[in-house]
């Protein structure tokens, strides 16, 4: 790995939740690695993901100005060589939280609406802990949906070309037995690295 500087976005409402422990994993391996790491925990940092209108986009205005808030969440964008969402899923998405993150920050004009996008060059990972299987992913392209959905849908319609969805599955461990959970953990932590050195590296 080189040295990078990488926007680590967490959405899980548990500081002891799976979510945050690969989060703070990764973190730690970006950090060995020789990068520098700016942690934006959605939850700890109080965002709220509804729109207002100050962050509606005005379709005849893409230099709008919009609410500081948003603005300073695009400076952190704008810093980052690469972006990492690590977060649950819930209903074979993201949590409302990193969508409406999305909706309010990924404006028109900042993250798309310009012939050559801000956000161009960069790189990003969604890195989603789901309880299923991949089997269960594969039934109804469940899985393909939310590559397409991420990957395209949102990555890439904002110029960046280079990102990923990965899936960590298997990741509820409430059904695991105590003695079995530590080694589930491992191989999870494991899965991240992984998926981390595959499309961050
Ligand atoms: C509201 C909600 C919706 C969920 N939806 C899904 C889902 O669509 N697919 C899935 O595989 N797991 C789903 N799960 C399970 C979570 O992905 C699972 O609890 C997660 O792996 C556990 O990680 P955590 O300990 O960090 O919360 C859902 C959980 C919650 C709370």
């Amino acid at each position: 790995m080189t040295t990078r500087h990488t926007l680590l976005v967490l959405g899980h409402p548990r500081t002891d939740s799976l979510t945050a422990q690969v989060a703070a994993h990764l973190h730690a391996r970006l950090k060995d690695a020789g990068g520098t790491v700016d942690v934006l925990d959605l939850y700890a940092e109080g965002f709220d993901p509804r729109m207002t209108p100050a962050d509606e986009p005005d379709w005849e205005d893409r230099e709008k100005r919009y609410s500081p808030e948003v603005h300073a969440h695009m400076e952190r964008i704008l810093a980052a060589d690469d972006i990492l969402i690590v977060f649950p899923v819930w209903w074979f998405a993201p949590p409302a939280i990193v969508k409406g993150w999305i909706d309010r920050v990924w404006n028109y004009g900042f993250a798309y609406g310009r012939s050559t996008p801000r956000l161009a060059g960069k790189r990003m990972l969604w890195l989603g802990l789901a309880a299923g299987s991949a089997a269960d992913f594969e039934k109804d392209g469940l899985g393909a949906s939310m590559d397409t959905q991420l990957r395209a849908g949102i990555a890439q319609y904002c110029g960046i070309a280079g990102a990923a969805v990965a899936l960590l599955h298997g990741t509820e461990l409430s059904g695991v037995p105590e003695e079995l959970r530590p080694e589930r953990v491992r191989t999870i932590l494991a899965s991240a690295e992984a998926a981390l050195d595959a499309h961050l590296d």
